[in-house]
């Protein structure tokens, strides 16, 4: 299959300049421009959606997945129970989380909004979110801010009038002047809840990302008291751990993804789009790995609802996590080409994995979710 990432600023590859730039990513060029009018202002749209179209691409056809990496989920075996006394076809994966109910704990991972694709893509997710009675993430709705046109491929709540649906927006981006617009955003899209990302490592990969996050916490702390909606804290792929956890201990959020390490690395996909290859591997190949991260934040906030992503492909990593104390799990990535296909095959991706977790269960011996919860893991070395 062809790699078809353009890459963003293909000037940059050349001589060994840029190579030892220590401030990759340090632009803030498109932004920080004073003089932009409106014009300038439709530029940086049209750059935002190419550059998710670029995301897109990469995370179809190129190496975005971890290399060295892996989530730590195959460190833990479930018990397997030849005398379980389940029955597959009663067994339970409903459950709840941030108030909604859901037929099994998974919730679609947050990807994509803004380009006509990202329509495509957010509106057969939904409808096979709809179908399965799970929850959906949105990608981020810093692109709708300011576009109308960008906010209709945000617009689900048609195909999906019941599902749990979570907005998103970047911590980076957050600032007192943008709250009353996210949460116009978020009533326009009929959210019920707001997922903030932090991702230094992807912003400080990408080409003029946003690299001050100095007063983000603050900042945080303030949209989470300003805003009537629950707001869930996820990272992209690098993993929320025990330090960041110990900051979000006393603030007042609802949720933590903790989208650890092992599965879509954002530094992998920003280095392609911006360089066109992983020029800077060992950043790429860092992060709180997803096992790690979620006991880690177990153990830092021990009621915290809890999302494990990041990495999970089957059924058995999502019974993993959820013994080892997720209460849903999300993936992204894997639903990303069913997703441009069609409804059915967005329900047909979905629907496969949450049968793999049934099965999960049966062959534990555990007829619903507390039973799996209640089951001890081995470890494995
Ligand atoms: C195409 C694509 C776009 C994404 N865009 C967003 C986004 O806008 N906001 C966000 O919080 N995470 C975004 N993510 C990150 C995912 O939500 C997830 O945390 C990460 O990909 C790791 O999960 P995975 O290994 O299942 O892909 C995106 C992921 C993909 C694949």
């Amino acid at each position: 299959m062809g790699y078809l990432v353009v890459m963003e600023d293909p000037g940059m590859g050349s001589g060994g300049q840029e190579r030892s730039d220590p401030g990759m990513g340090s632009g803030g060029q498109e932004r920080s421009d004073p003089g932009m009018g409106s014009g300038g202002q439709e530029r940086e749209l049209g750059a935002m959606a190419s550059r998710k179209l670029r995301h897109i691409d990469a995370c179809l056809h190129g190496p975005v997945q971890y290399e060295t990496v892996t989530t730590g989920f195959e460190r833990y075996r479930l018990p397997y129970n030849a005398l379980t006394q389940t029955n597959l076809s009663t067994v339970d994966l409903s459950t709840g989380f941030l108030g909604a109910p859901l037929r099994a704990p998974v919730l679609i991972g947050a990807m994509t909004g803004g380009a006509e694709l990202s329509r495509t893509i957010n509106r057969n997710l939904a409808e096979a979110a709809q179908k399965l009675g799970i929850g959906m993430m949105l990608g981020s709705q810093r692109i709708m801010l300011d576009d109308e046109v960008a906010a209709a491929s945000f617009d689900v709540r048609d195909l999906a009038p019941d599902v749990l649906l979570v907005g998103n927006i970047g911590l980076a981006q957050l600032s007192e002047s943008a709250i009353p617009k996210i949460a116009a955003a978020m009533d326009r899209i009929g959210a019920d809840a707001l997922a903030v990302h932090t991702n230094p490592l992807q912003e400080a990969m990408q080409a003029n990302g946003d690299t001050d996050f100095s007063g983000s916490l603050d900042r945080l702390r303030r949209l989470a008291g300003a805003l009537p909606y629950p707001i869930l804290v996820k990272e992209v792929g690098h993993g929320i751990g025990a330090a960041a956890a110990e900051r979000l201990r006393d603030l007042p959020i609802a949720a933590v993804d903790v989208a650890g390490a092992g599965g879509t690395s954002w530094a992998r996909v920003e280095q392609l789009v911006r360089y066109g290859e992983v020029r800077y591997p060992a950043v790429a190949e860092w992060g709180v790995p997803t096992a790690q991260a979620l006991t880690e934040v177990r153990a830092t906030l021990p009621g915290m609802p809890l999302v494990a992503s990041g990495g999970i492909r089957t059924g058995v990593d999502a019974a993993t996590a959820l013994a080892l104390g997720a209460d849903v799990v999300a993936l992204a990535r894997p639903l990303l080409a069913p997703a441009i296909e069609s409804p059915a095959a967005a329900l047909d991706a979905l629907h496969g994995f949450i049968e793999e977790l049934r099965v999960c269960l049966h062959g534990c011996g555990a007829d619903d979710l507390p039973a799996l919860k209640r089951l001890d893991l081995t470890r494995l070395g």
